[in-house]
């Protein structure tokens, strides 16, 4: 080969190997997926570097693992969330959602954060599965027409009841209402726990891998019972055998 060829094939072989050092810069690690998306691990590393940055209020890790497996497990398509902040949990939940060949819609009010939720979406590859809504969640509820298989809500506590009344209707039976901090913040959330109990379509428990607490509401499903068929009546005491 002659030396021109050489230092050719050689400049070419620098550039691809600026190129990959470059993505794996941009992700913190690793391959893509088979679609050409960062992979769960690149995905996961970058979690880590984003979480609780000052005024967050991210969930801890294990919760948003918690999200992550309660959707896949339950192939859950459609989500919503209260509360994107920085995109923490939206990114847990759009990994989930990934598999699940699912969708997120996440509704943030303030325009800094939306902004830094926007902008990890695109670095995790997630933006065409994860949605984010900017502006008032107490707003733009009664603009989505559902029906959503999980609702997270991880906003002011104050307001839990309100989403509550606003979201219960468009929650597919079988499907979830999980909230946040439902052990830390107690007392602040305590209207739309009560709510949540007294309700006869909910189910609820507080799941106690997390700390702060989630509730944990599913939607009963009733339409097996409305599908059953009619009690036959007892045969005739002396009707023909
Ligand atoms: C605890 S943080 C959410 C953390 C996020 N779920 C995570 O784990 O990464 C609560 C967020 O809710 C947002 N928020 C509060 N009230 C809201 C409303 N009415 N509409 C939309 N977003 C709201 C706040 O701006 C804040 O960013």
């Amino acid at each position: 080969m002659s030396p021109r060829r050489t230092l050719a094939l050689l400049v070419l072989l620098l550039a691809a190997l600026s190129a990959l050092l470059t993505y794996q810069g941009r992700t913190g690690s690793e391959p893509l997926d088979a679609r050409g998306r960062p992979g769960e691990q690149a995905i996961r590393a970058y979690l880590e570097q984003i979480h609780d940055g000052p005024g967050l209020g991210n969930v801890p890790p294990a919760d948003g693992q918690f999200l992550h497996n309660f959707i896949v497990e339950r192939d859950f398509r459609q989500g919503l969330e209260v509360g994107t902040s920085n995109g923490y949990s939206a990114i847990w939940m759009g990994m989930a959602l990934r598999e699940t060949n699912g969708h997120l819609i996440t509704l943030e009010i303030d325009p800094e954060r939306a902004q830094m939720a926007r902008q990890n979406f695109a670095r995790v590859g997630l933006e065409e599965i994860v949605e984010l809504r900017e502006g008032d969640a107490l707003r733009i509820i009664p603009e989505l027409e559902g029906p959503f298989d999980l609702v997270f809500i991880d906003a002011y506590k104050e307001d839990y009841v309100r989403y509550f009344h606003l979201l219960h209707p468009k929650v597919k039976p079988g499907g979830a209402i999980l909230a946040h901090d439902a052990l830390w913040q107690a007392e602040k959330m305590q209207p739309f726990l009560q709510a949540i109990r007294d309700h006869p379509d909910f189910d609820t428990r507080i799941t106690r891998s997390s700390k702060a607490g989630i509730s944990v509401s599913t939607k009963v499903d009733n339409r097996q019972e409305g599908q059953m068929p009619e009690k036959l009546p007892p045969p005739a005491a002396n009707g023909p055998r």
